[in-house]
């Protein structure tokens, strides 16, 4: 039996802040940024650009590209870690914007950065268990959404990012089929990155979470390795908070197998092209790990096809998966029907202060009357956002 992966999609939005002029308005070298962390870029959703609107957009543009429609789906599971409601899920948003079969189940899935990892691997346990059986072809959508905020001026905000990756889980997978019944899972209680109740914006222990991160992926990554050691990954996808943690996550393993010696020049070719958009975009939390498989397909789906590769998932708090698959014959076709990083070409760059005035907005976003948040000339008709608040409930566009 095959499962895996059949189609992705993203969404961005539309501003985005050199990292370079944020490290000149907060006084430090750009290198520190820019070749320090990794980033390039990143993300900044305004009020109207909301988790629920990130991932409609990435699951509409999925539908649009993949052939699939909204009536084959029969699961439906949003990863998100900056949901919009403590009791409805951003899933019952999107069965409704996306208009998804009632026979569907529907649900959101929550771990820090892991809760779309938890959506995919339950989507691919869902498959396997038969869900499929004497029904019309059903497959399941998994999206992975989310606005990573820190506060204006931390250790973190050079690592803030946004938006949601979609995919579609099914039997005939056309681009990875993924390993089954091979996976290294790691948990552990710690402190790392958290965000109480009353806050928008995460608390990190900076750097005790890139210890917590190394250690995870070690415990994973020995748990998949230890049936069969010798397996050969041509690339890892690794979950990337910045492009310098996947550096690092890379260089632990290669000391874990014993390869230390190669540890660089086998990070150039077995992980910078899984860097590429992650370092345009920022960090997309439950997206991430994704968001480096997209960049890793855009850019050698060809090369690989028959290929085995690697994907790390680590949410903080903390919990890890260590899983792999095979990008299937035919792969680059359908990333090239995809054209995944297509969403990123139309974008807007921000000043630091208009970066700044979008964050100040965002405070009163959840309780905003609708009406007031969406700024003139926004493509309404194109894209779904976010209205603002009515009778107490969200209002988005469609
Ligand atoms: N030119 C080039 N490089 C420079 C430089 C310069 N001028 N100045 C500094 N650097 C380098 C440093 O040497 C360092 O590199 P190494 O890590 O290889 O030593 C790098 O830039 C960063 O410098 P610092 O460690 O001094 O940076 P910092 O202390 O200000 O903050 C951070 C770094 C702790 C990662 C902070 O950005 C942060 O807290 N980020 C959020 C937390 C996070 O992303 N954690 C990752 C693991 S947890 C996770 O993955 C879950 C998740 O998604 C959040």
């Amino acid at each position: 039996m095959r499962i895996g992966i059949d189609a992705m999609a993203l969404a961005v939005p539309r501003g985005y802040l050199e990292l370079a002029d944020l490290a000149e308005a907060r006084g430090v070298a750009a290198g520190k940024f820019v070749e320090g962390l990794g980033v390039r870029r990143m993300a900044v959703a305004a009020a109207h650009e909301d988790p629920v609107a990130l991932a409609a957009n990435a699951a509409r543009r999925l539908f649009a590209r993949s052939g699939r429609s909204p009536s084959e789906i029969g699961l439906c599971v949003v990863g998100t870690e900056t949901a919009v409601d403590h009791s409805k899920p951003i899933a019952a948003y999107l069965h409704g914007l996306l208009g998804l079969p009632e026979r569907c189940r529907v649900f959101e899935a929550k771990h820090a950065c892991f809760g779309g990892t938890a959506g995919l691997l339950g989507a691919v346990d869902w498959i396997a268990a038969g869900a499929l059986a004497g029904s019309s072809p059903r497959v399941a959508l998994v999206v992975c959404t989310d606005v990573a905020r820190y506060g204006i001026g931390t250790p973190g905000e050079p690592t803030q990012g946004a938006g949601a990756v979609a995919m579609i889980v099914s039997a005939e997978p056309r681009l990875v089929a993924l390993d089954l019944g091979r996976s290294g899972s790691f948990a552990r209680d710690v402190h790392d990155f958290w965000r109480p109740l009353d806050r928008k914006e995460a608390l990190v222990d900076g750097h005790y979470s890139v210890a917590c991160y190394l250690d995870a992926l070690a415990g994973a990554f020995g748990a998949w390795r230890e049936p069969a050691p010798s397996t050969e990954l041509a690339r890892t996808c690794y979950h990337v908070p910045y492009g310098k943690m996947a550096k690092k996550a890379h260089r632990h393993r290669c000391a874990i197998e014993g390869r230390e010696a190669e540890a660089d020049a086998s990070f150039e070719r077995e992980v910078a092209p899984s860097l590429v958009l992650p370092s345009l975009v920022g960090n997309v939390y439950t997206g991430s790990l994704y968001l480096a498989l997209a960049s890793l397909l855009d850019g050698e789906a060809r090369i690989l096809e028959g290929e085995r590769i690697g994907l790390f998932s680590y949410g903080s708090g903390c919990t890890a998966e260590f899983f792999s698959g095979v990008v299937v014959a035919g792969a680059a076709r359908t990333v090239e029907e995809l054209a995944l990083a297509a969403p990123l070409a139309d974008r807007a760059r921000l000043t630091v202060a208009e970066y700044e005035a979008i964050r100040r907005a965002d405070e009163a976003a959840d309780r905003a009357p609708v009406g007031t948040l969406v700024p003139p000339g926004a493509a309404l008709a194109q894209t779904i956002s976010y209205l603002g608040v009515e009778d107490g409930k969200r209002i988005y566009s469609n």
